[in-house]
Order: structure tokens, then C-alpha cells, then sequence
């Protein structure tokens, strides 16, 4: 905590938390993006439409957001309609947003409000956080738009912007607690508008304060962006650098025999895919010459990411020299049946490779 808040002093003792809010407020006075959950600037929406859109907004964008929101509100003007509704109509409506527990969350939600609450939603973190459906996000932005409760509301938009008015170095994935605490500074439980602040700093993340190139020269608060002043706020939030995997290279044998079958092995007990079912090849290595141990023309290829490394093989077409099935370890199998041998995804798609091109040859 320490860190934090030396880190925020030493880079913006300056900031002025009072202009900042009024600048923000101002270009949303004028700016504020027109969404049927909304309404004018200093009045409060009704709480079932902010929480119903702030659900559907976990799940889509918002242009996606506004017809599923107006479809609920019609079938289900009220919460009580909604805690009334059979959970397959719920369902049936929801289809096409996805990850179907958030239908039945929200289904749950509805009925603890319409029956434990009377249909009024509670506006303090603790109640809030208790409803199916409702994390931090959803209920620091309930609290502020539909309670006008200061409180710190923080989504990826936001965090952005963050990132470039701290011309904070580091990125987002690494930085959560950082740029919560800088929201938290500029939040300051403020009971000026708190909701109109946070879908201020919403619809600026959406518009201009963009992923790609910001527009800043559109910019409520250009004048407080450290990173706009130090010109690098195309380069902010930084990528995290992504070290390139290591690559291991191989070779697989597909031993076929008269019945069409190819030889199988159970591998050791020991190491990577211990104990599991595979074919037989080479070690895997990272000399790709060194793999290739032998003299033969390669049949196909296959590609595999593990978590560690990148690995390239080569598959290749034997015939059966000699009964080799003495060897415990080795099995004869028809690979068209692999379902059955519970093969791991790097072999499962050798497998599969493999009898493409005995299809085709
Ligand atoms: N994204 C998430 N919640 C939102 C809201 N209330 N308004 C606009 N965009 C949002």
C-alpha cells in the first residue's frame, strides 16, 4: 500500500482532482452517449435497468447490449416480472449472449430482490456483493449511477485511462492494484456525481481515450495526462513482453502393419506425458538437424504448444520390419479407434493427421 500511494505522490502531486472531475463532467454534460438504461445528467435511472444493463454489459459490447435490454424490458417492464418469468423463457431470451449462468445469475438475482427486498434494490457493497451475478465492478456501478454513492468503478475503458493520465510503465495484467489506487484518488468519495463521473470516464475509454491511437486532440483532460504531455501515449498501456517459446523438435514413427494397424506406446512413467499412450519416436530436442536422425521424407507435420515450449515434429510412414510386439511397453492398435486409447492433445493430433494422409495416398 506504501508503494502505491508514494508511487501516485511522486508522479502527480500536481493533479488537480477538482478541475479533473469538472472537466470530465463538463464533456459529458455534452457527450454522453444516448443508451436506453440511461437518463439526463443529474437525475438517477431505476436501478433494475442499470443493474439489468451492467449485467448484459459483462457479457457484450454495448452497440450488442441495447437490443437484448430493450427486448427484457418489454417482456419484463419490472423485477418482479423478471422473478416471475419461467427460467427457460429467461433462457430463450438471453440466447446469443452467452454463458448461460449469467441467465440463470441474473434469474436468481430478480428473485431475491422481488421476494427478500421487496423489489428495492440495496444500495450498500455488502448487500450488493451478496446477489448472484454482482462482483466489485457491477456493484461499485450500481452504487454510483443508480445511488449516486461515491465509489470506485473500474473496467478495462477505465483502467486504460488511467494507465496513460499516470503515464503508468507497466502493463495493464501487472498493474490492477496500481490503477485501482489511482482511480481511488481522483474518486476521493467525491459526492459530486459520482454515477456521471464513472460513465464520463466510460464513454470517454469508448470514444476517445481508445485502445489503438487516442484522440487526444478531442480530450476533456489532455491538459492532466502525463503520457500526452510526454508524447507517448500511443505506447501506453505497454504490452507485456511476450518471451518467445523455447522450440523442441522430433519425430514420430507410424509403424503400420498387414491389419492396419500402427504401433503404440505406453511411455515411461517418468518425465513429460509420463505414463501416457503415444507413438513411438525420437527424443525431442532443440536441434532440429539432430532430431532428424535417420534418412527418410517426412510425411506430414504437426505442431504443438506446450506451456513451456513450441514443439515441431515430423511424422513419418514405416512398414513393420519384424514383430516387434514382444516389448511390453509397445502395443498394436487400429488408430482409426484411437478415441479409445485417451491419447494426449499432441498426439491425438498426430493421430489424426496421420490418417488424413493414409486417406489420401
Ligand atoms: N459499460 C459498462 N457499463 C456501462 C454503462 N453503464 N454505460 C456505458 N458503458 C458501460
Amino acid at each position: 500500500m506504501a508503494i502505491v500511494s508514494q508511487n501516485l505522490k511522486k508522479n502527480d502531486n500536481d493533479l488537480d482532482v477538482d478541475a479533473f472531475r469538472s472537466a470530465m463532467l463538463d464533456w459529458y454534460k455534452s457527450n454522453a452517449r444516448e443508451l436506453p438504461w440511461r437518463v439526463h445528467f443529474g437525475e438517477r435511472p431505476d436501478p433494475y435497468h442499470e443493474w439489468l444493463s451492467e449485467i448484459m454489459l459483462q457479457q457484450t459490447v454495448v452497440k450488442a447490449a441495447i437490443g437484448y435490454f430493450n427486448k427484457f424490458i418489454n417482456l419484463w417492464p419490472t423485477i418482479h416480472d423478471l422473478a416471475d418469468a419461467h427460467p427457460d423463457d429467461i433462457t430463450k431470451e438471453w440466447a446469443g449472449l452467452g454463458y448461460y449462468a449469467r441467465a440463470r445469475n441474473l434469474h436468481k438475482c430478480a428473485q431475491i430482490i422481488s421476494r427478500e427486498y421487496n423489489g428495492v434494490f440495496p444500495n450498500n457493497e455488502k448487500d450488493l456483493m451478496l446477489l448472484p451475478g454482482i462482483g466489485p465492478y457491477t456493484s461499485a456501478a450500481i452504487r454510483s449511477i443508480a445511488f449516486q454513492k461515491p465509489s470506485v468503478v473500474m473496467d478495462g475503458n477505465i483502467e486504460r485511462i488511467m494507465c496513460r493520465v499516470f503515464a503508468h510503465k507497466l502493463p495493464l495484467k501487472d498493474s490492477k492494484r496500481q490503477l485501482y489506487e489511482f482511480a481511488s484518488y481522483l474518486s476521493q468519495d467525491r459526492t459530486d456525481y459520482p454515477g456521471e463521473y464513472a460513465q464520463s470516464l466510460m464513454d470517454l475509454g469508448a470514444s476517445v481515450c481508445i485502445s489503438s491511437t487516442p484522440k487526444c486532440m478531442r480530450c476533456p483532460i489532455q491538459q492532466f495526462c502525463q503520457a500526452y504531455k510526454s508524447g507517448i501515449q500511443n505506447d501506453i498501456p505497454v504490452k507485456k513482453n511476450r518471451v518467445p517459446k523455447p522450440e523442441r523438435f522430433g519425430v514420430l514413427y507410424f509403424i503400420e502393419n498387414d491389419k492396419g494397424q500402427i504401433l503404440f506406446e505406453r511411455r515411461s512413467d517418468k518425465g513429460l506425458l509420463a505414463n501416457m499412450v503415444g507413438v513411438p519416436g525420437t527424443n525431442w530436442t532443440d536441434d532440429a538437424e539432430e532430431s532428424l536422425t535417420e534418412t527418410f521424407i517426412p510425411d506430414f507435420d504437426i505442431s504443438h504448444t506446450f506451456t513451456h515450449f513450441r514443439l515441431k515434429l515430423k511424422g513419418v510412414r514405416l512398414l513393420e520390419k519384424k514383430q516387434n510386439d514382444t516389448n511390453k511397453k509397445l502395443f498394436w492398435y487400429d488408430p482409426n479407434e484411437y478415441v479409445k486409447l485417451g491419447l494426449p492433445t499432441v498426439f491425438l493430433k498426430a493421430v489424426k493427421q496421420y490418417l488424413k494422409v493414409v486417406k489420401t495416398r
